[in-house]
């Protein structure tokens, strides 16, 4: 609203008081941004400098308490400024009056379903790929599912599924990947187990991007060995989402960059394959949709996101298959008890880490010396910043009394109650 009033010719002038959190807005005109909703409404402020009087050709349309004008539209023009976050949950009718803007403003008709985007994005696959070759990697997660199902729908037996079970995943999701993926002919799936690869070239890295390098290295060896043993390949399908595109979008202008380390981004280069990305202007529910649509089973769908380096970003310093093991079934159970008591869809993600210290304990007649797991579970809608969950803590003491009893070589569960920022999501 700010730079809108600058540039219609405003005074835009810094506060003494800034106004900052809970405000009530009065709406002081009609208006279509307006539509539906109470004169009255709870938003959320957080700004010092403001605008005294709206430019020229601007009627005021909204105040808060403080005076400053808090919303404004344009006389004659579809231009509006408003002061308040209309994006934030604290700003409680803030969707509606971003569904006025797009819906009243700017006449969209709210049409999108995923029958309608497969109707467009299937022809438009074919016509790109004619007859060529695709190959895809599945890593068991959402994006590339839906990624492989719609491309297997626009053009059937030129797609090749790559799965490298790099040994860094959670208990029996290589098995499941390999039995729900099988089923589907169309994607024409292929195996690769790396995962005595991927322990040889962990060893002795403790660093975690080092760690996260070694990965992503490996992973571009092993799909491209893989990709030179079925053939020529003219396409590398990919489920960047919108998200990603933003985020890879830098200052200077659109840059090619995909998200890098872990995923395939960087192998087309190599490859000298041309990208092809179906899912790339969906936000994830809209993916989630798409495969809904295309028969996934809800055990892919829902699923929370797991990170490219996988478990190895969970295991603090070496990565050793002993390790592995033990967190595999420490997370194991963390989650089969969050199904259990109605939390997994609750959360937004959540996992187990194994941490590199020995704590004392007692078991028996004995004392122990044994590992410490760390539970983690987040609530967040974008991942950059995140919440943690607020498990009840009789769930937390059914899990941790299952970890330290049922997985050998942990004495101690703890858990994580740190927001992202300051922390992150992951550990490592
Ligand atoms: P952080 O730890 O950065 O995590 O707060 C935010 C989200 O990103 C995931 N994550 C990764 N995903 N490769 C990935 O594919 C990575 O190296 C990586 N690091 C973090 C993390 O699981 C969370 O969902």
């Amino acid at each position: 609203m700010q730079l809108i009033g600058l540039h219609f010719g405003a005074e835009v002038l810094l506060r003494n008081h800034r106004e900052f959190g809970r405000a009530r807005l009065q709406f002081t005109q009609d208006n279509p941004l307006w539509k539906s909703l109470e004169p009255e409404q709870v938003v959320w402020m957080s700004h010092g400098d403001f605008l005294p009087h709206p430019p020229a050709d601007f009627i005021q349309i909204g105040q808060s308490e403080g005076k400053a004008i808090s919303a404004m539209a344009h006389k004659s023009r579809p231009v509006f400024g408003v002061q308040f976050h209309p994006e934030v949950s604290h700003t409680q009718n803030g969707t509606r009056i971003l569904a006025n803007f797009a819906y009243e403003v700017c006449h969209a008709t709210g049409g999108w379903d995923a029958a309608a985007f497969l109707e467009r994005a299937i022809p438009e696959i074919q016509n790109k790929v004619g007859s060529g070759k695709i190959l895809c990697g599945l890593s068991g997660g959402v994006d590339s599912a839906v990624t492989a199902k719609v491309i297997a729908r626009a053009v059937g037996n030129q797609l090749t599924s790559v799965f490298v079970d790099n040994g860094l995943l959670r208990k029996d999701e290589a098995a499941q990947v390999a039995q729900t993926f099988g089923e589907y002919r169309d994607l024409n799936l292929r195996i690769v187990d790396a995962r005595q690869r991927f322990l040889n070239r962990l060893k002795g890295i403790e660093e975690p991007e080092t760690k996260r390098k070694a990965i992503g290295e490996e992973f571009i060896a092993v799909f491209r060995e893989e990709a030179e043993k079925i053939g020529e390949f003219d396409f590398l399908a990919q489920g960047t989402l919108y998200p990603d595109v933003i985020e890879s979008t830098s200052v200077h202008g659109p840059s090619a960059t995909i998200k890098s380390h872990h995923n395939v981004g960087g192998l087309p280069d190599v490859m000298h394959m041309q990208l092809i990305e179906p899912l790339r202007e969906l936000f994830k529910d809209e993916v989630r949709a798409v495969g809904r649509l295309l028969d996934l089973p809800p055990k892919i769908l829902d699923r929370h996101p797991f990170p490219g380096p996988g478990l190895a970003v969970r295991i603090l310093g070496e990565v050793t298959e002993a390790q592995l093991e033990i967190l595999r079934e420490a997370d194991a159970i963390f989650i089969e008890e969050l199904h259990r008591s109605g939390w997994y869809e609750r959360a937004s993600q959540a996992f187990a880490v194994l941490l590199p210290v020995q704590t004392v304990g007692v078991m028996g007649d004995e004392r122990t010396y044994e590992s410490v797991i760390a539970l983690r579970s987040v609530d967040t809608s974008d991942f950059m910043t995140a919440d943690f969950t607020r498990l009840p803590f009789d769930v937390l003491a059914k899990i941790a009394g299952r970890i330290a009893n049922e997985v050998r070589g942990v004495n101690r569960v703890v858990y994580d109650i740190t927001t992202k920022p300051p922390a992150t999501v992951e550990w490592e």
